[in-house]
């Protein structure tokens, strides 16, 4: 049904976490190539990644502008690219891209402002392009899941939300996470938060896509835990969402014991739903008090059908992290390809948009600036 489509990545170098974790991911599928990189402000490690990745040593770049222009001048030019860089790098690189008239998948967080944000999104538009940002939990077959019970109205109206995403990897003074913590603690590369730009936005994306929950305002205290550090490590937030129903979001790097303990409690006037994100193959509902909970399991009827479509093997067989990123660009892949052939419709988007990445940033803003004003509330 589909040819293979060319892709490249800026960021993802030797060393680098996240851009390897897309190109396996965008591999599960075999539906995209990479064909060409700007791996690294290294050129030597550009050079070296994409030797290693088989790319024509051609399309290996020193710089993200020059590959944009170089890509979009090729008769087999890319047809997106992946943006896998430090967040105060996503903007100057998504907007080369658009600019070049080629689609685009970033990491989260979208920008470092919401100017930046919202220019890119203005941009994306403009130029009739598909802009993804990788919330990647949001590709679980269970968290599709919840968001298609939700819509079905299984718990009701919803009136309370309360969601953490705890991790204890930079709680110790000194420790600065290698590469990956040390960039994310240094404003220059991570904008103005660290820890709520970081894991904030994770969660601020899951309540939006489960619920469609829009946040009205917020009222965080974001605080410095480790001793040296200049940005946010722990950070607390309460939401009211617009039509009134509250939230209360926890986001830590110092809380020890905890990895990537993304977790969402919802509460309707008709039940409540519980999922991990580290046991994702499942997901609580509770219906009444006293009631025995109930467990919906990936790979049996009672998932929906919207959400059980992305499941890549039968029940029993867990799937992960790789599956979830992968299930964002299945349906970005197959956008790319109706866009192509004329019979694209809105519609057809499953994976987070360049919106939903403007939320993240405003979000994130409203709270620096509740957070700096003493904890008052902000409207978004
Ligand atoms: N979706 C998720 O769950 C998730 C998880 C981890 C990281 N992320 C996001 O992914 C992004 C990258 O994070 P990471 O942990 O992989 O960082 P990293 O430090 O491991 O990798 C960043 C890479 O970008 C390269 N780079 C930096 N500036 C560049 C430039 N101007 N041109 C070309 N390459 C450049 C670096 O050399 C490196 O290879 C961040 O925005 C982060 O928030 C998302």
């Amino acid at each position: 049904m589909y040819g293979t489509l060319r892709y490249g990545m800026v960021g993802g170098g030797q060393g680098a976490f996240i851009g390897e974790a897309h190109r396996k991911a965008i591999n599960l599928d075999g539906k995209a190539r990479i064909v060409a990189g700007c791996f690294s402000r290294s050129y030597e490690n550009t050079l070296a990644t994409g030797a290693a990745l088989g790319i024509e040593p051609e399309r290996l770049y020193k710089r993200f502008d020059e590959m944009a222009k170089a890509e979009a001048a090729r008769d087999d030019g890319i047809d997106f690219v992946v943006v896998v860089t430090p967040n105060n790098t996503h903007y100057p690189v998504c907007k080369a891209f658009l600019e070049a008239g080629i689609h685009v998948a970033c990491d989260k967080p979208l920008a470092i402002s919401r100017e930046q944000a919202c220019e890119l999104e203005a941009l994306a538009k403009e130029k009739d392009l598909l802009f993804m940002v990788t919330y990647t939990y949001m590709g679980y077959v269970t968290a599709k899941h919840v968001r298609e019970i939700i819509r079905a109205g299984e718990i009701g109206k919803i009136r309370t939300v309360i969601a953490e995403y705890p991790q204890g990897w930079l709680a110790r003074e000194g420790d600065w996470g290698g590469k990956q913590g040390s960039w994310r603690c240094d404003p220059s590369q991570s904008g103005k938060s660290n820890c709520l730009a970081d894991l904030g936005t994770h969660v601020e994306n899951a309540i939006a896509t489960m619920t469609g929950l829009k946040v009205k305002r917020v009222l965080a205290k974001m605080d410095i835990m480790v001793p040296g550090r200049v940005l946010d490590d722990n950070d607390f937030v309460l939401v009211e969402y617009e039509g009134g129903a509250t939230g209360m979001y926890w986001t830590s790097q110092v809380a020890i014991g905890h990895d990537n303990d993304l977790r969402v409690r919802i509460y309707g006037d008709r039940g409540a739903i519980f999922w991990s994100q580290e046991d994702p193959e499942k997901v609580i509902i509770a219906k009444e008090d006293g009631a025995p909970l109930v467990e919906h399991h990936k790979g049996y009827c009672s998932i929906a059908p919207e959400a059980a479509k992305y499941g890549r093997l039968p029940k029993g067989h867990p799937e992960g992290w790789l599956e979830a990123m992968a299930n964002l660009y299945r349906s970005f892949i197959e956008c790319i390809h109706a866009k192509r052939n004329g019979s694209f419709t809105s519609d057809m988007i499953d994976f987070p948009t360049v919106s939903d990445g403007v939320q993240g940033v405003k979000f994130v803003e409203a709270c620096l600036q509740s957070s700096a004003n003493g904890n008052v509330w902000v409207d978004l």
